[in-house]
């Protein structure tokens, strides 16, 4: 009976937590990193040639290696060490060559890093209401297009996939391209192909909680020659650098355009190296652990596992649960960290989140004003929480998850007014 008691007895009013250990996250020291991805690093280290661009043949360059090692993995044509993930967005639509201050589309759910990118390149950022799935609202991405926009920026955000082929449809319709932010979604494939070859230029981040991990770092993707020499010379290639990246270089006057010194470094090439070559095993990893655990939740009342738009189209890194609306989301989510689940929920206001562009306040100084102009993208971030899934969660991590979920959601009903 005691046992019963103390089960059902939320921590959050003075029962015993579901776990008592904190939940494994990257910033809680929880790395997936193998020692051959730190003796790689050491071996940079250790050659002393810590720049890109010596007197090394491009090909026998840490970065230039991991570049053509990143083209044979995604299946892409040219690719660009970066300095991080916002940087390689930054480049992308840099390399669009777009009129200055022209409007860029970008989904009102993604990381303020997005529309930062968007000012970085010299645009104006104009955000996109969302669905309930939080995707794009096609019919406000399409008005909008129409409206004069210049480019979209899609956002795979937490590692799910975009709709590509209906953005992409949109795109064409008007001409516009299409730069794409797979910076959470590193290694997902939707319909067989991977994320950031979809569009005209794809964005990646290498900083820690991605799945490669290299404290800082990012890189770009591109088929397109003329945009990735334009790219390279925005980077730093200058004075003849561009050239060593290409068999035939295009003919691009390297001072034509602003170099913003973004590029990335030997050491950080050799360990993303290195943990490319693992990144399948960490991709199966997540997938595994997500899988346990959306099947687990599934018939859960009152707590939805966000829809993927295809099956499967997803990297498993963060599993986001959509409640009723935003007071049970945050009720929700502080009930469930006491239980000791690392959770936030986007709309909390006593935990201000980067991820709900109310709080971007270099865009929208006002908060009530700019909730008001996006009713369903407030209403569909709010009503969300959001808990990172370890690649290394062990089986009893997950089932201490879902445990925890349902204690706190069987409470729920009535809870959270
Ligand atoms: C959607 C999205 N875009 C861009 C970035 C920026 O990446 P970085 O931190 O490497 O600049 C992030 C960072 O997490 C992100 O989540």
């Amino acid at each position: 009976m005691v046992a019963r008691i103390r089960h059902v007895t939320l921590a959050i009013d003075g029962g015993t937590p579901v776990r008592e250990t904190r939940w494994p996250a990257y910033d809680n020291g929880d790395a997936y990193v193998a020692d051959e991805d730190i003796a790689a690093a050491v071996a940079a280290l250790r050659s002393r040639r810590y720049f890109r661009y010596d007197s090394r043949p491009h090909e026998a360059t840490e970065t230039g290696a991991l570049e053509a090692a990143l083209c044979r993995y995604f299946g892409a044509g040219h690719a660009l060490g970066c300095a991080s993930g916002t940087t390689a967005l930054a480049l992308g639509l840099l390399a669009l060559d777009l009129p200055p201050q022209s409007d860029v589309l970008c989904p009102a759910f993604t990381f303020a890093a997005t529309p930062s990118a968007i000012v970085l390149a010299g645009h104006r950022p104009v955000v996109v209401e969302c669905d309930d799935d939080l995707q794009f609202d096609l019919t406000d991405l399409r008005n909008r297009v129409a409206a004069g926009a210049r480019a979209i920026v899609v956002v795979h955000m937490r590692g799910f996939a975009a709709d590509m082929p209906a953005v992409l449809a949109i795109a064409d319709e008007f001409g516009v391209p299409v730069v794409e932010d797979a910076v959470p979604a590193l290694g997902v494939r939707l319909h067989g192909r991977a994320l950031g070859t979809w569009g005209r230029v794809g964005a990646f981040s290498t900083q820690s909680d991605k799945a490669l991990n290299t404290g800082e770092g990012g890189f770009l993707l591109t088929d397109d020659p003329t945009l990735y020499a334009r790219a390279l010379v925005c980077s730093g290639a200058y004075e003849s650098r561009m050239a060593r990246h290409f068999v035939d270089p295009p003919d691009l006057d390297d001072l034509s355009l602003p170099l913003f010194s973004w590029r990335m470094d030997e050491i950080r090439a050799a360990l993303a190296r290195a943990q490319l070559t693992r990144l399948p095993g960490r991709l199966e990893a997540h997938r595994r652990n997500y899988e346990r655990i959306a099947a687990a939740l599934a018939d859960q009342p009152d707590v939805t596992v966000r829809r993927p738009v295809a099956p499967g189209a997803y990297l498993g890194e963060a599993l986001l649960l959509q409640l009723p609306d935003a007071a049970a989301a945050c009720w929700f989510s502080r009930a469930l960290r006491a239980e000791g689940i690392g959770v936030r929920a986007f709309g909390d206001p006593d935990d201000v989140n980067v991820r709900a562009f109310w709080n971007w306040r270099f865009l929208f100084p006002d908060r009530a004003a700019v909730r008001a102009a996006y009713p369903a993208s407030t209403a569909a971030v709010g009503r969300t929480v959001d808990i990172p899934l370890s690649a290394n969660l062990t089986e009893h991590d997950c089932t201490q998850l879902v445990a925890a979920v349902g204690k706190v959601a069987a409470a729920l009903p009535g809870r959270y007014r």
